[in-house]
């Protein structure tokens, strides 16, 4: 079969060198791509930045099947435009992309549904939600209603951060139409994990478990970024854990879309809040498989990601057993000199290490010449991610990668999985 991955970062790089390497796929589309879809075995990239230009290509080659990797397309209706054409694709449609295209949508579905998660209040009016924050008091956390592509939250840990945020998002309109409106909820504590299924109405697979970092430097400081490494599995999610998400979560979430005459298929992603005593939050719903996580799950896949896809696409999950690779998988981001503010873009990246089975780099922002040169074009650059016997493993190979890699004010955490290697060192 013929596949498409819609995209552009190292997540959907990822999609793609796994789809390519189904003995059922015959090509993989990627659109637009980056240099490192550019390079991949198997891989074509083919511009396209818009659904109805997707959907002419899908139809003009004849594409079997397209996984759809960013929310923006799911929540401009991709899915619904080739459903309507009668073409396979996964991912939820527009309306049940509201999961995570609207915070507020997924707050009050929630609380419709009783799904764990903080109390919160939506507001419009500056006013009002001033008047929200010093009732509730700091820290407290506001959230701009609409995808704000992670720029979106405001964890203020004062009164007066809360107040600034508030004045920024709906008196300064700083998010546009995103923040137009505002959810202003409850400050959870504990430790995060992210919880990907693969769902069509109510057949649900779970993925691998796995944890990101978002925050640019070592320690979990400075400033939030989309991702700066991950690794699956998360020690966090213990088997007992992992139930109860199933059970509390999972579940009545897809059953509760499906009674609203929204049912959900695609990959539903649950943002978990852990606490101390294992008691869980649910912080966020997201539509699409996270990126840097989607990086270390695929690595770990050890079945056909094609197969699975196709079940995804045609409701028939409950036919299919995901097959994971036991081994951990940890992935390092190198970012461009001046993210995430403003990265750079343009420098020449050189040392690239050779892939093998237990090393991938997936690339996001770089462009391949015809000069043959690749170079930097985005802020997140590329993910080295590998396997290893342990985490610890798993972690030296990736930065041993990581490290050979060469391109003008390259930024790296070199703390990548620190939470479980504590735990996993015994330190
Ligand atoms: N209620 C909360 N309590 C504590 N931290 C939160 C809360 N909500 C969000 N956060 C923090 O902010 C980050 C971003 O929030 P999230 O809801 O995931 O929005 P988005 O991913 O759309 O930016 C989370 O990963 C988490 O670290
Ligand atoms: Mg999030």
């Amino acid at each position: 079969m013929k596949v498409l991955v819609i995209g552009s970062g190292a997540r959907e790089h990822a999609f793609a060198w796994k789809l390519a390497r189904s003995p059922q796929v015959q090509a993989v589309l990627v659109s637009p791509g980056n240099g490192g879809t550019a390079r991949e075995s198997g891989c074509r990239n083919v511009p396209g930045a818009r659904v109805a230009e997707w959907l002419a290509l899908a139809q003009h080659e004849g594409v079997d099947l397209t996984v759809v990797g960013p929310e923006n397309p799911l929540a401009e209706g991709v899915v619904d435009a080739f459903r309507a054409a009668g073409l396979a694709i996964v991912g939820p449609t527009a309306a049940a992309a509201q999961l995570e295209s609207s915070k507020d949508f997924a707050k009050a579905f929630m609380m419709r549904h009783g799904i764990p998660t903080a109390a919160y209040a939506t507001f419009t009016d500056a006013v009002a939600a001033h008047a929200y924050v010093e009732a509730q008091g700091a820290p407290i956390v506001v959230k701009a209603d609409g995808l704000a592509a992670g720029k979106g939250v405001v964890v203020a840990m004062t009164a007066g951060e809360a107040h600034a945020a508030i004045d920024a998002m709906l008196a300064g309109n700083s998010l546009g139409s995103a923040g137009a409106r505002v959810v202003i909820e409850g400050f959870l504590r504990g430790e995060e994990a992210s919880f990907i299924v693969v769902a069509h109405g109510e057949q649900v697979l779970a993925l691998a478990t796995s944890q990101d970092h978002k925050r640019l430097k070592d320690g979990d400081q400075g400033p939030n970024t989309g991702g700066m490494g991950a690794y699956s599995p998360a020690p966090v999610v213990t088997p007992e854990i992992h139930q109860r998400v199933m059970d509390t979560v999972i579940r009545p979430a897809l059953r509760g879309m499906v009674a609203e005459g929204t049912p959900f298929s695609g990959f539903l992603y649950a943002g978990l809040m852990i606490a101390p005593d294992g008691s869980i939050g649910v912080l966020e719903f997201n539509c699409r498989m996270g990126d840097p996580e989607t990086q270390p799950i695929l690595m770990r896949y050890a079945g056909d990601f094609a197969v699975l896809m196709q079940h995804a696409a045609t409701g028939t999950l409950d036919q299919v057993e995901p097959d994971w690779d036991p081994r951990p998988a940890l992935g390092v981001v190198l970012a461009a000199a001046g993210y995430p503010e403003s990265p750079r873009k343009g420098d020449a990246i050189t040392g690239l290490p050779q892939d093998t089975g237990d090393l991938h780099v997936f690339h996001a922002g770089t462009t391949l010449g015809d000069d043959d040169v690749l170079r930097t074009s985005g802020g997140r650059v590329m993910t080295v991610t590998a396997l290893g016997g342990t985490l610890r493993d798993a972690a030296d190979r990736a930065y041993r990668g990581a490290t050979g890699i060469v391109f003008d004010g390259v930024q790296l955490r070199t703390d990548i999985g620190h939470c479980a290697l504590r735990q996993h060192d015994g330190t």
